[in-house]
This record gives C-alpha cells, structure tokens and sequence, in this order.
C-alpha cells in the first residue's frame, strides 16, 4: 500500500501540530520520520489511521482520498507510544485479542499459530502465560510491537517501538525488526527520534520540524547533502563540527579568526558569511588531507576510537580515529589534524529561527 499526505494542516486549538506536511510513502517502503519532540510525529501517524482529521489537506491510500474511509477499513495497523495493553491480562491474551476483533477475526488455530510466531520473533515467547501488569517496561513495548504486528496489515504505522528499550536490546531489535518477513514485504512509517535508528532502519527517511517536512532522501542524501545546519547536527555523534568564518576572495574559508583556512569544495560569493561542516570522521589526527594546525583539547575513548578535541585559535574541532592512530595524544600537544575536503560541507550563516541552509555544488 502506498500512503501519500498532501498540504495537511492541523491545529488543536492554537497549537500547530502539522503545517502543510507533504509526504510520500511508497509501497512495501521502510520509511522512517525523524524528529523532535512536539514536530508532529505521533499526528501525522494518527492522521494517517484516521484517528485524527486534518483541517485541511488530503490523505491518500493507494491513489485514493480516504476521508470518508473508517480507520478500521484503512487496513493499517498502529503501534502507540503509550502501550494500549490490558494489564491484567496475560500476554497471549493481549496478543491474540487483535485477531478476535470482529474485523479481523481468525481461525483459532491460525490465530495461535501467528501468535506463537510473533513472539517468537520479538523473544517473548517465555512471557505469554505471565500478566502484562507484571513486565518491564522493555518487556511490555515488545508485548505492544507484536499486537501489531500479529494482525495482517497492509500498511504500520509504528510510534517509536522501540523507545523504552535498553542500548543492547534496542540494537538487536532493530537488526531483527527490518528482518521481519512481514515488515520488510508491508508499507511501514516508523517514528523515531533516534536519528541511529532513522539511519539503520529506513530505506528512506523524512525529517520533520515545527509540522512540516524539512528533507526527505536516503541515508546517503541526509548524510551528504543535509537540508540546513540542523539536519546536519540531528545525525551523527559526536555531532558535526560547523566552524563560522567567511568565503575568501580566493573562493576558500578563512575562520573568524583567520585561524583556520579550508579550500571550499563549492563556489560562494567571496565576503559571503558560512558555516563549514566536517564530520569527525573526516579528520585525522595526521596522514592525507588539508593541514591544520593546532593543540589537543581533551581525547575521550568511545570504545575502538578515540574522540579527540582538538584547539585551533578560537575553533574547537572533533575528529574521531582508530585508537591505533590517535593512542599517543595528550592534552596540550601539538597536532596536525587532516581534513578530508572533498566531504566539507558549505551552509549559509544561521539566523535566529532560521536554520542555515546548505549552500549546493555549484561546479
Ligand atoms: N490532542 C492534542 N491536543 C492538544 N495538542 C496536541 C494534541 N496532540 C498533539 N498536540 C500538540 O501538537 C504538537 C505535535 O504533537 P505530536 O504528538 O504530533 O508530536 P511528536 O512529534 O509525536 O512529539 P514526541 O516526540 O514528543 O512524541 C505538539 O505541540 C503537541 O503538544
Ligand atoms: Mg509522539
């Protein structure tokens, strides 16, 4: 099923929760929607089930307009941020009650079968005699997962599933979840503000802001060609360095305070104001690349690499390297870091409210 949202408005009372959001879901896609807390995630996706209306604007189920289409006769099944979970039920119960709606009703036999099935794939098959009221909260989220997944559906729309997850069982999930045979051959629109998640899971993915899409593209179009400086710092830790300075009459970047200079991979009006983003991975403490000069900060060990902070005049610049590479660094030492120029990315200078935008290549 494919599921398009044309120009949709909703306001609940002053609040703007969706701004003319435009989205495009195709058929069998994985497509994740990133964003912060209040952008109009949760809406979008109860707008889609038709458990909100929009003011204005259209959702479209394959082609067609559904207005006037029930949510139970969408054919999508939604996984809430909030668990609707009987507590003082067992978990088969809680699982298999989706298959005796009167809508979706199964044989018996079919229904245990799938019921076994998905729990088995969300490892609680050991849970399904014990009481809702009794598991964790990690335990209660996969409980809520496989209520959806459980029904067939043409389409999920799932809210943060994973959320409430620790690190560990969040990384597995996630490896399993796209494995899924029923999630990689359905349409899912998967909320998440982790943008690790957005870039493991989606075969697309969409940004979302203040109810309005920002950018929409592969992991490679985020991750290359982001949007504005705030798409940019939304993926990737340790975040990406944006240094401010000026375009020279040269066509290079010169920092603020001229410490820092950079060849621009892309054509700027000299004078202009602009953020350069470097990605820590694209600099190494030494080795191929543009030459800086500078001292090391502090250096923090993330597992087989090494974040160091390195001080350049006024600018702090993170890169991250192999251990191997970045083992010998000490505070206040000198360092000639590396940077790759080909991956500088150029944004215009932001304003207040105004995220700068990436200025495009220009050659
Ligand atoms: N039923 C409601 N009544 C009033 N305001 C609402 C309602 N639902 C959402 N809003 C408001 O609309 C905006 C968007 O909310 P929404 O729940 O879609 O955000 P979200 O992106 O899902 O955020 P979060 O990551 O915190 O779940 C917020 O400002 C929210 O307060
Ligand atoms: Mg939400």
């Amino acid at each position: 099923m494919s599921v398009a949202l044309r120009d949709v408005h909703k306001s609940f009372g002053r609040t703007t929760a969706l701004d003319g959001l435009e989205l495009r879901v195709e058929e069998g896609e994985f497509f994740c929607l990133l964003g912060p807390s209040g952008a109009g995630k949760t809406t979008t996706l109860k707008t889609v089930a038709g458990l909100e209306r929009p003011d204005s604007g259209t959702v479209e189920i394959d082609g067609r307009d559904v207005r006037d289409v029930e949510p139970y006769d969408r054919g999508v099944a939604m996984c809430f941020e909030s668990y609707a979970l009987y507590p003082h039920r067992s978990v088969y119960d809680n699982l298999v009650s989706p298959l005796r709606s009167p809508r979706h009703r199964l044989p018996a036999a079919e229904a245990r079968e799938r019921v076994g099935a998905t729990a088995e794939l969300l490892g609680i098959s050991g849970l399904l005699d014990r009481s809702v009221g009794q598991l964790s909260n990690g335990q209660r989220q996969r409980v809520a997962l496989g209520r959806v997944l459980v029904r067939p559906a043409r389409a999920f729309l799932l809210d943060e599933p994973l959320s409430h997850l620790d690190a560990k069982l969040r990384q597995q999930m996630r490896a399993e979840l796209k494995a899924i045979g029923s999630v990689r051959r359905t349409t899912t629109l998967y909320v998440t503000h982790d943008s690790v998640e957005a870039l493991a899971l989606g075969d697309r993915i969409g940004v979302i802001r203040d109810g309005r899409i920002v950018q929409t593209g592969t992991r490679e179009d985020i991750w290359y060609r982001p949007h504005d400086t705030e798409v940019a710092r939304a993926f990737g830790r340790p975040r990406i360095n944006l240094l401010p300075g000026t375009v020279t009459e040269a066509g290079a970047f010169r920092s603020a305070d001229g410490a820092v200079e950079l060849p621009l991979p892309v054509r700027a009006p000299a004078g202009s104001e602009v953020l350069v983003g470097v990605r820590p991975r694209d600099v190494r403490p030494a080795g191929d690349g543009h030459r800086l000069s500078g001292s090391v900060y502090v250096t923090e060990v993330l597992g087989r690499s090494v974040e160091v902070t390195v001080r350049i005049g006024a600018q702090h610049l993170s890169l991250v390297a192999p251990r191997s590479e970045a083992a010998g660094l000490r505070p206040d030492e000198p360092v000639r870091p590396a940077v790759r120029p080909e991956n500088l990315l150029v944004f215009e200078a932001d304003r207040p409210g105004r995220p700068g935008r990436r200025i495009g290549k220009s050659t």
